[in-house]
C-alpha cells in the first residue's frame, strides 16, 4: 500500500513538473467553420461560429501534451463579417497576450473566408518575435473528416517551434505553413484551399511535426504600424476592372465621404483601360491615393506598367493581390499619403 501511495505521488511529482516546463500557448477564438456545426455530417451548409473556444480545444485529441493551452473567446463568428473594429480589438488582444513573459505564442482560430487578410493585417501591426499562428478549416467540427482538430493541433506543434520565432504571423492548413503576407484562400470548398500562388508554403506539418522549407520575404514583425491608438482605419475602396467598365459607377465612388483610398484589381499586368484616365486624374484632384494590383491571381504587378504609375502618379502593389493590398494602403494611410513613401512601402512589406 505504502509503495503504490509512493509510485501514485512520484508520477504526481513528475506530471507537475513536465506541466510547468511545457511552452504556453496562448489561443484566441474568432469563429469560423473551425467552430462550426451542421444538422448533419454531409451538409454543406452549416452555422460557423457555433462551438466556444473551449469545446474546440476539447475536441483535439494530445494537444495538452504539446502545450499549456490558455484560452479566450474574442468574437465567434462567420468571417464574412468581420469588421476594421474587430480587427483592432483582436489585435490589441494578441499584443496584450503576447507581451505575457510566460506565454510561448499565440494561435488565432479563424474562419477561411477572410482569414488571409487578417493573417496580413496581424503581421503588420503585432509587434513580436514569439510565433503567431491563424488556423482555421474548411469542414465543420460535426462533418465527416472534419479538418479543424489535426488542423489545430499542427497550428500548435507550429506554435511551440522554436523555429518559428522571428517569422511573423503564419497561417497552418492542410499540413502546410504558410507566410501571412503571401496566402491566399484559392478554392470554395477544398481542404487543399489555402496556396501561396507567388513563393509556395514556407513549410510543412505533418502530424505535429514540423519542417521549414526558406522564409522567402522578410516578416513584418518590426513593421512600423501602430495601431494601439487608432479607433478606426482609414477608407480605401477596392475596383474591380471587367470589360466595358460604367464610368458613372467610378465617378459615384470618388463621391464616398473619407474615401482615402482606392486599389485597383487591374487586368493583366494591373492594367487599366483608357476611358478611366478621367477617373485617375480627378481621384489623384482629391488626394485619394490609388495603388494597382491584379484581378489575375498570381504574380506582381510591374513598376509604371503602360506608364500609367508615372502619368497618374499611381503605385504599383507588387506581388499582393488587391484584398492584401488594401490592408497595406488603409495601414500606410495612418501616417502618410505621399505617393512615394507608400510606393516603398509595397516593396518592403
Ligand atoms: C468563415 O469564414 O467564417 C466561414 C467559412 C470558413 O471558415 O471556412
Amino acid at each position: 500500500m505504502r509503495r503504490l501511495l509512493f509510485s501514485i505521488v512520484l508520477s504526481l511529482i513528475s506530471f507537475i513538473a513536465y506541466a510547468a516546463n511545457k511552452p504556453t500557448v496562448y489561443l484566441l477564438a474568432t469563429g469560423g467553420t473551425i467552430a462550426g456545426t451542421a444538422s448533419s455530417q454531409t451538409s454543406t451548409t452549416y452555422k460557423a461560429g457555433s462551438l466556444t473556444a473551449e469545446q474546440i480545444i476539447a475536441s483535439v485529441p494530445g494537444l495538452d501534451n504539446l502545450a499549456n493551452i490558455k484560452y479566450e473567446q474574442v468574437y465567434n463568428k462567420d468571417s464574412g463579417n468581420v469588421t476594421l473594429s474587430d480587427w483592432l480589438k483582436l489585435a490589441n488582444e494578441v499584443n496584450k497576450v503576447i507581451n505575457d513573459p510566460n506565454v510561448s505564442a499565440v494561435v488565432v482560430t479563424h474562419g477561411t473566408d477572410t482569414l488571409e487578410e487578417t493573417a496580413y493585417f496581424l503581421d503588420l501591426v503585432i509587434k513580436t518575435k514569439k510565433p503567431i499562428i491563424i488556423v482555421g478549416a474548411m469542414r465543420p467540427a460535426t462533418a465527416i473528416s472534419a479538418d479543424g482538430p489535426l488542423n489545430l493541433y499542427n497550428a500548435v506543434a507550429v506554435a511551440i517551434n522554436p523555429k518559428s520565432i522571428g517569422r511573423g504571423v503564419m497561417v497552418v492548413m492542410n499540413d502546410g505553413i504558410y507566410d501571412g503576407r503571401d496566402v491566399t484562400k484559392t478554392n470554395t470548398t477544398n481542404v487543399d484551399t489555402f496556396q501561396s500562388p507567388n513563393t509556395g508554403p514556407i513549410g510543412h506539418v505533418v502530424m505535429g511535426k514540423v519542417n521549414y522549407h526558406d522564409n522567402g520575404r522578410a516578416n513584418a514583425y518590426d513593421a512600423p504600424f501602430n495601431i494601439s491608438n487608432i479607433k478606426s482605419l482609414p477608407s480605401v475602396a477596392v475596383v474591380y476592372e471587367n470589360v466595358g467598365v460604367d464610368t458613372e459607377m467610378l465617378d459615384n465612388i470618388l463621391k464616398t465621404k473619407n474615401l482615402k483610398g482606392i486599389v485597383i484589381a487591374g487586368v493583366g499586368d494591373g492594367n487599366i483601360p483608357d476611358y478611366e484616365k478621367d477617373f485617375l486624374i480627378n481621384a489623384r484632384k482629391k488626394g485619394i491615393v490609388i495603388v494597382r494590383s491584379s484581378r489575375v491571381g498570381s504574380g506582381e504587378v510591374s513598376y509604371d506598367y503602360n506608364n500609367l504609375d508615372t502619368t497618374y502618379d499611381l503605385i504599383a502593389g507588387d506581388d499582393l493581390n488587391p484584398q492584401k493590398a488594401r490592408i497595406l494602403l488603409m495601414l500606410s494611410l495612418l501616417t502618410t499619403n505621399d505617393v512615394k513613401q507608400i510606393q516603398k512601402n509595397f516593396y518592403t512589406y
